[in-house]
């Protein structure tokens, strides 16, 4: 096959600060999908694009592109709507779990096609398989007839949809090119555009936790990503969340499943039920239904149900005990006072180092280790009191989770200020 255009032309063009072209730009992801353009030349490329940015149109054929390098899932057989939501990842951020089983049960269909954690921000899945027998991989066929049935469905995306993406993302993240707003939003919304669903809400975060700390830049990368939805038919919106500290008490996988069990059953932390009821009403609006009473699904069972009947037809217990770890180390306040701060990020590289997360993608997580914590910013401790909880199978693992804890929370006296970010919901876009 004679290429019609040369990869070292188009690198020299994005480095000096030009556009590419719509041409350019598919043949280019297609070229890099199909081996003939080469990791280096890629990695060049994501480099430029970091270093001199992407106009609008550029962003949106790159998206496009990498859309048609796989599969397209079409749900228009589906007797219900579609909505979908996508979190950019944080710490204790279990959302998807109570949010899908509660949408569904107003009769829509949440196709949530999930990743596994790598890092610091946890993964779907790796919480769902806590639960024991319940898998992550769907046929297409139990995909589509689990939605229609159920409503909600979480599990594994498979190799087809965006495949470019997976490439690139693998290349990007060994290549310092990952914090670019034009490869995140064409990353998150080419395997958004190609799931099929008909609206998304995207929880964009800020704060120690999140992907982009600056909310200025999460709210770019919001706009971004609203148009690039919305451009492609996808009913898009955003709402903008803070990342500052934990949501919830629990971080990790297995006690993150009993924290939205917990909210499931008209219980849980304030912050979780906050915005899942955000979300959830987000979604259903979106779906053509702004009036129903969400907080009341919670409540009265609704949203139990489909989650019980959810996690059964992917071969799951949900009576049966989740693990517990074999060790756990309890940290108490060393005076009395108030908690001021609780910063994300070290508490989720401390849940990731108990061995909550994996390193790469291969390791196996372990579903029993985590943090429980015990109070939150603005409560008042006293000496002695537990703060929070490690938990995990080897205690060897204690000291460097312990490491990553330093200097990540703190006690102050009554009226000093409190590190928590501000409010959870920080204003939306769309
Ligand atoms: N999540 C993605 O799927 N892609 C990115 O680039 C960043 C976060």
């Amino acid at each position: 096959m004679v290429e019609p255009f040369d990869a070292v032309d188009l690198i020299r063009t994005k480095r000096d600060g030009g556009a590419l072209s719509t041409a350019q730009i598919g043949w280019l992801v297609d070229a890099y999908t199909r081996g003939y353009v080469a990791d280096e030349q890629m990695s060049a490329m994501t480099m430029a694009i970091f270093l001199n940015g992407m106009l609008p149109a550029e962003i949106k054929d790159l998206t496009l592109a990498m859309v048609a390098s796989g599969e397209r899932l079409d749900f228009s057989g589906l007797s219900k709507r579609t909505t979908d939501k996508h979190s950019t990842g944080g710490v204790g951020d279990k959302i998807t779990l109570p949010l899908a089983p509660l949408v569904a049960s107003f009769g829509v269909a949440v196709p949530q096609l999930s990743g596994r954690g790598l890092g610091h921000t946890g993964g779907t899945l790796d919480k769902l398989e806590s639960i024991p027998g319940w898998r992550a991989r769907l046929s297409a066929q139990e995909f589509m007839s689990q939605l229609d049935e159920v409503g909600a469905v979480i599990c594994a995306a498979g190799a087809t949809l965006a495949p470019a993406d997976s490439k690139l993302y693998a290349l990007r993240d060994i290549t310092g090119t990952v914090e670019a707003i034009p490869l995140i939003a064409s990353s998150i919304m080419s395997k958004k555009i190609a799931e099929g669903t008909a609206a998304l809400v995207l929880d964009v975060k800020h704060g120690s936790g999140a992907f982009l700390q600056d909310p200025a830049r999460s709210r770019e990368l919001a706009e971004v990503m609203v148009r690039l939805g919305n451009d492609a038919g996808v009913a898009t919106r955003a709402v903008l969340t803070n990342m500052q500290v934990p949501l919830g008490f629990a971080i990790g996988n297995a006690n993150e499943v009993r924290e939205s069990v917990e909210v499931l059953d008209g219980g849980g932390p304030a912050d979780v039920v906050e915005l899942t009821v955000a979300l959830a009403r987000e979604m259903l609006d979106l779906a053509g239904m702004p009036n129903v009473d969400v907080e009341g699904a919670l409540k009265n069972g609704k949203a139990m149900d489909v989650w019980r009947a959810m996690i059964r037809a992917q071969g799951g217990d949900p009576d049966a005990a989740l693990p517990v770890a074999k060790e756990a180390s309890v940290v108490t306040a060393d005076r009395d006072g108030v908690l001021v701060k609780q910063e994300a990020l070290p508490f989720g590289i401390a849940a990731w180092r108990l061995g909550a997360g994996r390193a790469r993608k291969e390791d196996p997580v372990q579903h029993a280790a985590g943090i429980d914590l015990h109070a939150k910013p603005g409560d008042t401790v006293v000496k002695g009191q537990p703060l929070f909880t490690l938990s995990a199978d080897e205690p060897a693992r204690f000291a460097r989770a312990l490491e990553a804890l330093d200097g990540a929370w703190a006690i102050g006296d009554p009226g000093d200020p409190i590190d928590d970010g501000g409010p959870l919901i920080a204003g939306r876009v769309g």
